[in-house]
């Protein structure tokens, strides 16, 4: 008898074949393969804010606040923690609270659901969104990999929009609705993260947020914000999301505690207040979102969020303070990042080589002359020691063919100087085109 396999790989879902699936194994893979090797490849947490963290103690103020807020006795509060709970979430009163203290987003809980990270969020997101194949998901590009993953997953076709140095190119987003429209199919949804991108780390300016909800009203489409590095922004420099000026309900706005609180949590929310008519009345998108949820993962974990919900209880309700702190650690990072750039490259830097120094956020991109692909990771990793991101695997075109991304968020200031030396020498040798 002969081995035939089980199953082919073309008689699954195609989306198992997009290189976009496999973008965060291959990092692992190759960080894995070269353990010595300084890596400015994941956007990982700085150590010091994912240790040592009091879950119990968390835990035991969310049962307080049931206990002595929410009112329920001590036998029945407790089982909140060990139950199934309701699927649009445990916490959505705090969550709303610290929206209105943090960000200035106007929800009432109703109009916000937990969920298993952002990444939940974007699913049930666009699974609400997407009717047929005739609606299509425009995205920045480049883009985090979450989201055109989340659209393959569900068969969204997915239209890519230029990201220039001011964000999201609005003109092009325009060219891409009238070609949708000229091909029978329309721009549902376009995805946009307005405070330092990822991978592209750009933001866009106040004027631009504006116009680009002006530009979703008039094509009738609904913005996605996911705006995760919004909290790095230096304070006096802040900028109001999507979501905060948004007075047409055109912005459901995703969120992750991910950053500001800790990843492992895996929890997150999507805020979408946009109105839903049945026939028996009208609710809020969270309210589809949620039922959609039920098939996904039933409910965010009780637990995570009894976590969650004591983070922003201890700290009064809002986030604010605590992303500070952690925004200054990053800040700092990146300057010791650009700065070292600028010191071991800015002179006799290789032609074609260029980088920008963002003003937050956990990235910064550099130009490169030659391809920036696996192959000269590769030579990066085995002959120089340090590893970075391709910027190819964010991108639907060839945009990032020539692009490395860098991130120094979980590094120390030290490592973040040897690696740079480490880039320099590489870059000096290897990216001359
Ligand atoms: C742009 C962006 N959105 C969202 C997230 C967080 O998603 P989650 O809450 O699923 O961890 C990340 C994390 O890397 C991100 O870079």
């Amino acid at each position: 008898m002969t081995d035939a396999p089980d199953l082919f790989a073309p008689d699954l879902h195609r989306s198992l074949q997009d290189p976009v699936l496999g973008s965060i194994s291959f990092l692992t893979e190759v960080m894995d393969r070269y353990p010595d090797a300084i890596s400015f490849a994941p956007g990982a947490p700085y150590p010091d804010f994912v240790q040592g963290l009091d879950l119990g103690g968390l835990t035991d103020r969310f049962l307080a606040h049931l206990r002595t807020d929410r009112g329920l006795g001590p036998c029945r509060a407790e089982r909140v923690l060990y139950e199934y709970g309701p699927a649009q979430g445990l916490i959505n009163d705090l969550v709303a609270e610290a929206l209105r203290a943090d960000q200035g987003i106007d929800a009432a809980p109703d109009e916000i659901v937990i969920t298993v990270g952002a990444q939940e969020a974007m699913l049930l997101t666009l699974r609400a969104l997407y009717r047929d194949g005739r609606d299509v998901l425009a995205v920045a590009d480049p883009c985090f990999p979450g989201i055109v993953g989340a659209a393959r997953l569900l068969d969204i076709p997915v239209a890519d929009v230029r990201e220039g140095a001011a964000g999201l190119d609005l003109d092009h987003l325009a060219a891409r609705c009238r070609q949708a429209r000229a091909a029978g199919r329309r721009v549902r949804a376009c995805y946009v993260a307005p405070d330092f991108s990822n991978p592209g780390g750009v933001s866009m300016p106040l004027e631009a947020r504006h116009r680009l909800l002006a530009l979703a009203a008039r094509e009738d489409l609904l913005l996605i914000e996911d705006n995760a590095y919004a909290f790095t922004a230096p304070e006096d420099d802040a900028l109001p999301g999507l979501k905060a000026l948004d007075t047409g309900r055109r912005v459901v706005h995703l969120g992750t505690f991910a950053k500001v609180g800790f990843p492992g949590a895996r929890v997150g929310y999507a805020v979408a207040d946009q109105r839903v008519q049945h026939a028996a009345g009208e609710r809020p998108l969270a309210g589809e979102l949620a039922g959609l949820k039920t098939m996904v993962t039933v409910n965010t974990p009780p637990l995570s969020q009894a976590v969650i919900g004591g983070l922003l209880l201890e700290h009064g309700h809002s986030l604010t303070a605590l992303a500070r702190r952690k925004a200054e650690r990053y800040r700092y990072n990146l300057a010791c990042l650009t700065d070292a750039l600028e010191r071991h490259l800015g002179h006799g830097m290789p032609p074609g080589v260029a980088w920008r120094r963002p003003a937050g956020g956990f990235f910064a991109r550099i130009d490169l002359p030659v391809p920036a692909d696996s192959a000269l990771l590769e030579v990066s990793a085995s002959e120089y020691g340090v590893l970075w991101t391709p910027m190819r695997q964010f991108s639907l075109t060839d945009r990032g063919d020539r692009q490395i991304r860098l991130s120094c968020s979980y590094l120390e200031p030290e490592r973040i100087e040897t690696g740079v030396q480490r880039l320099a020498a590489f870059l000096r040798k290897e990216a001359t085109g």
